[in-house]
């Protein structure tokens, strides 16, 4: 939510800085800006609206500057209107400042600089930010009225200030929103991510929570809430340039859906690669102690990360007999969850800054918890506030609609119930070399289903125009039904509903009619013949059924309108899978009816507000 960018550098920044606001661009669209110093001047553009319409407004109107900030918006407080985009400047017009998060004093600031004689000309919380640096900066430099600002402020925020008098200097802070330091060769950078520096630097420095930064050309200047300066110590990232390029893909959701059987493979590979004989995964050794005789598991996540979550309970309880709770974090962190002795908070985050994940897992910590995060972004701030952390290799997502994210997340999810199942002896060494193996085959399995790409495109021309959709599955698949869904309701903006097929008599059943496209989950498994009455239930009511099924399937194809034909696996993998022809039914679904696949409205990839 919100991008921000900024460096100081010796060179013109203006160009740099839209480029990297590009890559930010699915942190929110709703507006954007540039600030820089040019000589002694401080040039501002915005505009409403992506990305490219600032691009031309900083060409058009010539903007030049070698020390620089922008920020593409995800609106909160005022519309997004060229009057509420970032930067905001202050009553001198020295200061321009870029914000992602929210100010919840930002009332109470403002009334008490109004009342010093500060004029406001947005309806932004982030507007108080310059106004308040400005009077810090009455008896101090540009650091030191940061420092003063950060404790005047409740609630979160990473924001980036110039000064006009200060050329080559950028001061930063973060709380809770993510803010990282891209070191360069006689230049600098800050940016939400690490993806939009990608282009310029791999060497980063994680910035902590409560921290402010000072950049300049050659200097990175790190201090800690309690005043102190710490070592400014950069880190490698394993990510390159290239896989933020979208690679001939129309669109990023086409190319990462097409990237999973690899990031699969690539995931499984990290984990097990380094696993010793008894295939404990390294990610787990700093809490396999705990892990032999843990109590509750309770999984915390938000959107596509939550129904990764819910195929986690059913693997975890079935392989590890660990009773697993699945929670919406933004429902977690406002409960009194009842957390048990030895309780293990399992957070799934393909970003690893969402907000609401983030302040749940704080308070399991806080009550005793031990976390354990599966994260996608290397260096995010979940990985660093964990007792025990699996990476997903997944890559840079940018697509806002999580695709290659989810599949990863359902490998280290099958990792880690083999990994729990080992510890507490559920299973033997012989059981868990032949569940991996399995694994392996998982790429071929994922190839070989997205080879029916074509086919599913011509399944999607056939129901592109409904207006609503059901989502059926059940056991290990009901969290893929619910997936099929949110992505279809997510890029396509058609409404649709993932149910767990055997309660569909409870209650959607009244919605079935012949307009209404019914898509089942009915591989072969546990529950493949419950699958198939459910499907019988559904034609009875001349329901249209999609079905995502085995290809030669004799009792699907004679109840199906549609079968999205899919490789047979074992149940417990089906999900990963299962998945994609729903993936590549949304895509297509979308195209179809024109809308903006890997940036649909309203939505932000990270969310790191409430
Ligand atoms: C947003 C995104 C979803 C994502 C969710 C959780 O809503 O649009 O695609 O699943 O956040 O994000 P996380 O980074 O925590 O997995």
């Amino acid at each position: 939510m919100c991008g921000i960018f900024g460096s100081a550098a010796r060179r013109d920044v203006a160009d740099l800085i839209v480029r990297g606001l590009r890559h930010l661009e699915y942190r929110g669209y709703d507006s954007a800006g540039v600030a820089v110093v040019d000589g002694g001047d401080l040039k501002v553009v915005r505009r409403e609206g992506r990305i490219d319409r600032l691009a031309e407004a900083v060409v058009s109107t010539g903007l030049h500057g070698s020390t620089g900030i922008g920020h593409t918006r995800w609106a909160t407080h005022g519309e997004s209107t060229e009057r509420n985009a970032h930067p905001h400047r202050d009553g001198s017009g020295n200061l321009a400042v870029i914000h992602n998060g929210i100010i919840e004093n930002h009332e109470v600031l403002r009334e008490r600089l109004v009342g010093r004689g500060h004029a406001f000309s947005s309806e932004t919380d982030s507007e108080v930010l310059p106004h308040l640096i400005e009077e810090h900066l009455k008896d101090q430099d540009l650091l030191g009225a940061v420092c003063s600002t950060v404790p005047e402020l409740i609630g979160t925020f990473a924001f980036v200030v110039i000064d006009r008098t200060r050329p080559g200097v950028l001061v930063g802070a973060r709380r809770d929103s993510p803010l990282v330091v891209g070191i360069g060769d006689g230049e600098n950078y800050l940016a939400s991510d690490v993806a939009a520096l990608l282009e310029v630097t791999r060497d980063v420095v994680y910035l902590e929570n409560g921290e402010v930064v000072e950049l300049t050309p050659d200097s990175v200047r790190v201090i800690g809430p309690d005043g102190r300066e710490r070592p400014a110590v950069a880190e490698r990232v394993e990510w390159d340039a290239e896989a933020t390029a979208k690679g001939g893909y129309r669109h990023f959701m086409a190319k990462e859906i097409d990237e999973q059987p690899a990031a699969v493979a690539k995931t499984l590979k990290r984990h097990v690669d380094a696993a010793d004989e008894r295939f404990l995964v390294p990610g787990l050794a700093p809490i396999a102690d705990f892990l032999r005789s843990v109590q509750r598991v309770t999984i915390v996540a938000c959107g596509t990360s939550w129904h990764a979550g819910l195929v986690g309970k059913f693997l975890i309880e079935e392989r590890a007999g660990v009773p697993v709770e699945v929670d919406y974090a933004s429902e977690f962190r406002y409960r009194d969850p009842i957390l048990a002795d030895r309780h293990l908070v399992v957070a799934i985050s393909q970003s690893g800054e969402t907000l609401d994940t983030l302040a749940a897992v704080r308070d399991a910590r806080a009550r005793g918890a031990k976390l354990l995060s599966i994260v996608n972004v290397q260096g995010s701030s979940l990985t660093r506030e964990s007792d025990a952390v699996l990476l997903t290799d997944a890559g840079p997502e940018i697509g806002v609609a999580s695709t290659k994210a989810f599949t990863t997340q359902l490998l280290v999810l099958q990792l880690l119930s083999l990994g729990l199942a080992r510890l507490r002896d559920r299973r033997s060494v012989e059981e868990t070399r032949a569940a991996v193996d399995g694994l392996r085959r998982v790429r071929a399995k994922m190839e070989e289903c997205l080879e029916a790409r074509d086919e599913v495109a011509r399944a999607a021309e056939r129901y592109a125009r409904a207006s609503d959709f059901l989502f059926l599955g059940r056991g290990v698949n009901y969290p893929i039904a619910l997936e099929g869904a949110l992505k279809l309701k997510e890029i396509s903006y058609v409404h649709a509903e993932g149910y767990p097929a055997g309660e569909m008599k409870h209650g959607p059943i009244a919605l079935i009619d012949r307009s209404l496209p019914v898509v089942v989950i009915a591989t072969p498994g546990r529950v493949y013949e419950k699958a198939i009455s459910n499907m019988q239930e559904v034609k009875a009511r001349g329901g249209r059924i999609l079905a995502v099924a085995a290809a030669d399937d004799a009792a699907v194809a004679k109840l199906a309108e549609t079968v999205l034909p899919v490789p047979v696996v074992d149940d417990s993998l089906s999900p990963l899978i299962n998945v994609l022809p729903l993936q590549l039914l949304s895509y297509w679904i979308a195209d179809l009816r024109g809308c903006d696949i890997d940036k649909p409205r309203n939505l932000a990839k990270s969310v790191t507000v409430e």
